[in-house]
């Protein structure tokens, strides 16, 4: 027998023995790191899976606890540098062109032109994951952080009226606070007490200030009047986050939320996704409001998937995670156990509740209304995030230390980070 003809049968016999029958397709599996682990996270990441398991892919979870992804994101540096690279990770913001650069990222150009990526994004979706002609991430869905929840229970038993203005939340929260009901719930991780002072930064300013603060690298910026407002506010909300401000995980707080401990809470709409997971509805036990002064813009964290290049042996698979999950079915379902929502413009409002609507709306003002969260690495690099952030914590943590020097001390770290003189 010539060896061409043997060959096949070499195959054949090798499959057999393999348990794969000639015709089924060989199932791959893909490695997938990210940092969604609370119920409703975790409820959604199997979505996803399903829909992947339904065309013959496994999903290999590599998931790393801790809220914001502060451990994933030091786990992923460390197994790519020792060689082993998961297939698909959870990257967001300008991450995604320093890994882009490195050459470390699968280019999805094929399915981005297959799928109308182009014209089905909103503009500023379409753009964070393009960079220099390519597509270099998935979009999953927009996450906005200028969320204030307030329990819909609470508020009917004691007659309170939810606050659109700063008047407003202190009338409310002195009230909760004689109910015998933590006002306003807080943990004092780090990256808990960013995402409140973002927030208030924006309630202070606008989206180009935040812009000009955050990515700007301007030192100067940081003397202005509207940081110091948003750093006395941060300091003066303390007294109705109850005695004393705690480490908690957020999803730790998502369950006294639910318990009707908490009156209030300001966190990325994720929470709703676990409030709802809970079992508590949207209108029903729980509402969301922007917070007060920002009810025209949106604070955003858009969760990106990036698929690592490797020796390119899961190329196939990859492009189908990348197709499946920013299909318009996957994104309703994927999205709405979330709390985020659609990356898509032509996603339908009806099916939204009433937090998703206001967010997807707002959000398609386009990019005069959006501030890209620095907490959650739409804004800067990590280490300027994790610089500004430090800062912020000690100040929350300590009040000693005065506001403006809380401002010195971040202009210094902001010039020194970006290797520049003072400003005049
Ligand atoms: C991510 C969300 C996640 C949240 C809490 C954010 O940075 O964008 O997807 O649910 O952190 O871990």
């Amino acid at each position: 027998m010539h060896s061409y003809i043997r060959a096949p049968l070499f195959c054949l016999i090798l499959l057999a023995s393999l348990g794969i029958a000639a015709g089924a397709r060989a199932a791959e599996t893909l490695d997938v790191l990210h940092w969604w682990t609370s119920q409703s996270e975790r409820k959604a990441a199997d979505a996803i899976a399903e829909a992947l398991a339904d065309e013959d892919v496994t999903w290999r979870d590599a998931a790393i606890a801790g809220g914001a992804g502060v451990g994933a994101m030091k786990v992923l540096k460390s197994r790519v540098l020792s060689g082993r690279a998961p297939d698909v990770a959870q990257l967001i913001g300008p991450n995604i062109q320093e890994w882009a650069d490195l050459g470390l990222l699968l280019e999805l150009d094929g399915v981005a032109r297959k799928n109308n990526w182009n014209t089905a994004f909103f503009p500023s979706i379409w753009s964070l994951v393009r960079l220099r002609s390519h597509t270099a991430a998935v979009p999953l869905g927009i996450h906005r952080i200028n969320t204030l929840f307030y329990n819909r229970r609470v508020f009917n038993e004691l007659g309170l009226t939810p606050p659109k203005n700063w008047n407003d939340f202190e009338r409310v929260a002195n009230r909760l606070q004689h109910a015998g009901i933590t006002p306003l719930a807080q943990s004092s991780e780090a990256w808990q007490v960013t995402t409140l002072f973002e927030t208030l930064l924006l309630s202070e300013s606008n989206p180009a200030f935040y812009r000009q603060l955050f990515m700007s690298n301007s030192d100067r910026a940081w003397f202005d009047p509207r940081v110091s407002r948003a750093l006395e506010r941060l300091r003066s909300l303390k007294r109705w986050m109850g005695e004393p401000v705690t480490e908690k995980s957020w999803d730790s707080i998502a369950r006294q939320f639910a318990h009707g401990e908490i009156g209030m809470w300001v966190m990325g709409d994720w929470a709703k996704g676990e409030l709802q997971t809970m079992g508590m509805n949207v209108d029903d036990q729980f509402s969301c409001l922007p917070v007060p002064g920002t009810a025209d813009y949106h604070l955003y964290s858009v969760d990106t998937f990036v698929m690592l290049v490797g020796d390119y042996d899961h190329e196939i698979a990859q492009e189908k995670l990348a197709r499946l999950a920013t299909s318009p079915a996957m994104q309703i379902h994927y999205n709405q156990i979330k709390g985020s929502v659609s990356v898509r413009r032509d996603a339908d409002p009806r099916q939204m509740d009433s937090c998703a609507r206001s967010s997807w709306q707002t959000f398609g003002r386009g990019a005069q209304v959006q501030a890209p969260s620095l907490t959650h690495r739409m804004a800067s690099n990590e280490q300027l995030k994790d610089a500004i952030s430090a800062q912020i914590h000690r100040y929350f943590l300590d009040d000693t230390i005065a506001i403006s020097e809380t401002q010195r001390r971040i202009a210094a770290l902001v010039r020194a980070l970006a290797n520049r003189k003072a400003e005049p």
